[in-house]
């Protein structure tokens, strides 16, 4: 299958983004539901969505939650009621307000579990929900990513062994205490998804931003992002965009 070329959206300030998204987010999910009945979305920690969840969590007539299905790209192998805790930050800006039934909600479970336990049984989850034979990856109709200041998106990290592995639809990240163990979908799942987003704002991310999108420096995780499908589009602001060239 041949790649699309990614296509980059610029706004003024990072506040503009979030009604973007949910523009995206409203076709994708009418298409995917009429489709087949239900809409496949895999959702990112980081700091940048938050004001995504929280406009998403005022749309509790106009969404349609009851044929949602979410799923967490990553998490910290930290307890649920940890600061870290990116099913945490969920619930409390979006889960907590929405009317989606308590199933239709995929956290990675941590809690009672060793990092590698807990990977393999969001494998599972992933494979019984999606109805997956052996050897099938999983389509997302939506994913929301970030980048980091490294060029790591989801929890996929430089120079990681993870990035390696084409047969999980799931992988353990053991890292420092500080940063937290983590569990992350793989590069495959994540290219066999229909639309991808990546969420970037801030200056600090302008340089990577160069690297990935000018230099082409296929080494970093999210320049090893592709979407066969139905597109990849960068939502920048425009302090994230400043050393692009043509901007
Ligand atoms: C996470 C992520 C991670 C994030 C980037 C960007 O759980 O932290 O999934 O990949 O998207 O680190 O984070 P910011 O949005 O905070 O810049």
């Amino acid at each position: 299958m041949k790649l699309r070329r990614p296509k980059v959206c610029v706004f003024n300030h990072q506040d503009e983004i979030p009604d973007f998204v949910i523009r995206i987010w409203d076709r994708v999910s009418r298409k995917a539901i009429e489709r087949k009945g239900v809409f496949f979305v895999g959702l990112s920690g980081g700091k940048t969505p938050i004001d995504l969840y929280q406009r998403l969590s005022n749309m509790k007539e106009t969404l349609l939650w009851d044929k949602t299905q979410v799923f967490l790209v990553d998490e910290r192998f930290v307890p649920f009621d940890h600061p870290d805790s990116n099913y945490r930050m969920l619930k409390e800006t979006l889960f907590d307000h929405i009317p989606i039934p308590r199933e239709n909600i995929h956290p990675i479970w941590t809690e009672g579990s060793t990092l590698e336990a807990s990977a393999t049984a969001y494998e599972k989850d992933l494979k019984k929900y999606f109805g997956l034979s052996e050897n099938r990856f999983p389509e997302f109709d939506l994913l929301i990513l970030g980048i980091g200041e490294d060029g790591h998106t989801a929890s996929l990290f430089p120079g990681s062994p993870a990035l390696n592995d084409r047969m999980s639809l799931v992988a353990s990240v053991p890292l420092n205490e500080a940063k937290h163990s983590r569990i992350t979908l793989t590069l495959p799942v994540i290219n066999h998804s229909r639309h991808i987003l990546f969420l970037v704002a801030g200056r600090d991310k302008a340089p990577v931003l160069r690297k990935i999108m000018d230099e082409k420096d296929t080494s970093l995780p999210a320049s090893m992002v592709h979407c066969k499908r139905g597109g990849l589009i960068f939502v920048l602001d425009r302090e994230a965009s400043i050393l692009l060239s043509g901007s």
